[in-house]
């Protein structure tokens, strides 16, 4: 009877026990009270999401940040909200759709002209399990966004950001990356493709890639860091319907975008980080990446097939 009676009031203390369960789980708070004046922050993907909050967040800080969207019209609503709720005007939407080189070109060129200087960068747009499609270059969708597309905004805007030093770029990756392998004879996914392993492969190229840039990046005084938001409530389920049922199934484990962007605002901000600078974190704690990622030969080759790709010379 008492077991009867504590099965039907489980779904009530449950909801009841959610916020507090929620908050246990996501552990990760970026607890660092730096401020920000005068310096300049990019987010890319800031118009929703964990882009959005982690914007909102380095705004509050007082940077003038860039909101860099595919949708200027979303980024202005955006830009609005985050200024009306931080009070800094100084937020401000730039075009930038990863999946065009041209466009990505002209965000820089653009930028680099109006900007002295960029300190934090922050490759945070991404999709995940879009159906095979590709982006005006060709490429399949997740390596040319979540990868290419980012390698190419960072090599155009290294020079402004070693010019700034100390400098950061961050990387927003997933633990996906642990299912991800880098398929150099079907890297466009012509010969075979899934769209959730698709996913995972552009993930892994985003660690592999924090990795040798930070080798390369030594001594700079620009540092790099790869993050695992965690399991984050946001519109990166929108191509699949199965992901939007488990995300509900498994709600209690999942954070908020606020939640999710702690670990990105924890390696943009937490001072004494730069000798870890290549590494990979999640819930703000250094994190284990998969073997793959561990390894540099790959690392390398992906690097010089990437400047391949994009029509650039390997050694910067
Ligand atoms: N949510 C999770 O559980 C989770 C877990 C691990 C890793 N992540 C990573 O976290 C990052 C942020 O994702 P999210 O969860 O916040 O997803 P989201 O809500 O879907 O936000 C993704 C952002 O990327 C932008 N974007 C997509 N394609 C683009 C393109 N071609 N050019 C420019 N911007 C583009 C989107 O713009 P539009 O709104 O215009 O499409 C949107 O602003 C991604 O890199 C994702 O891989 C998320
Ligand atoms: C981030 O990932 C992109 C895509 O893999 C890569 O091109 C870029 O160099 C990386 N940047 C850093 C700082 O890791
Ligand atoms: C790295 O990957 C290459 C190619 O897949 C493999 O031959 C090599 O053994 C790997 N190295 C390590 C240290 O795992």
């Amino acid at each position: 009877m008492v077991v009867l009676l504590l099965l039907l009031c489980l779904p009530f203390i449950l909801y009841l026990a959610t916020p507090k369960i929620r908050k246990m789980l996501s552990s990760g708070v970026c607890t660092s009270n730096v401020q920000l004046p005068g310096k300049v922050v990019i987010v890319t993907g800031a118009n929703t999401g964990i882009g959005k909050e982690t914007a909102k967040d380095l705004a509050q800080r007082g940077a003038r940040v860039y909101l860099a969207c595919r949708d200027v019209q979303k980024g202005e609503q955006v830009a609005r909200e985050i200024q009306a709720t931080t009070g800094n005007n100084q937020v401000l939407v730039r075009k930038l759709d990863l999946a065009d080189t041209k466009s990505i070109r002209a965000f820089a060129k653009d930028f680099l002209a109006e900007e002295k200087h960029l300190h934090i960068l922050i490759n945070n747009a991404g999709v995940m399990m879009c159906p095979y499609s590709k982006t005006a270059d060709g490429f399949e969708m997740h390596i040319g966004v979540n990868h290419l597309g980012h390698f190419l905004l960072t090599h155009l805007l290294l020079e402004k950001l070693k010019d700034s030093a100390p400098s950061r770029i961050v990387n927003v990756s997933s633990l996906a990356h642990h299912l991800g392998r880098i398929h150099f004879h079907n890297l466009q996914g012509e010969k075979f493709y899934s769209a959730a392993l698709a996913y995972c492969h552009s993930k892994l190229a985003n660690v592999l890639f924090t990795q040798e840039l930070a080798r390369r990046l030594k001594g700079s005084g620009v540092t790099t860091y790869s993050v695992h938001p965690g399991t984050v409530h946001s519109e990166l389920t929108r191509h699949s319907l199965f992901m939007r049922w488990m995300w509900q199934l498994f709600f209690l484990f999942i954070k908020t975008p606020q939640q999710g962007a702690q670990t990105s605002l924890y390696c943009a901000l937490t001072e004494g980080l730069e000798s870890l600078s290549g590494s990979y974190f999640s819930d703000c704690h250094l994190a284990w990446v998969s073997g793959q990622a561990r390894n540099e030969t790959i690392a390398r080759r992906l690097w010089d097939v990437s400047c391949d790709l994009l029509g650039l010379p390997t050694d910067w």
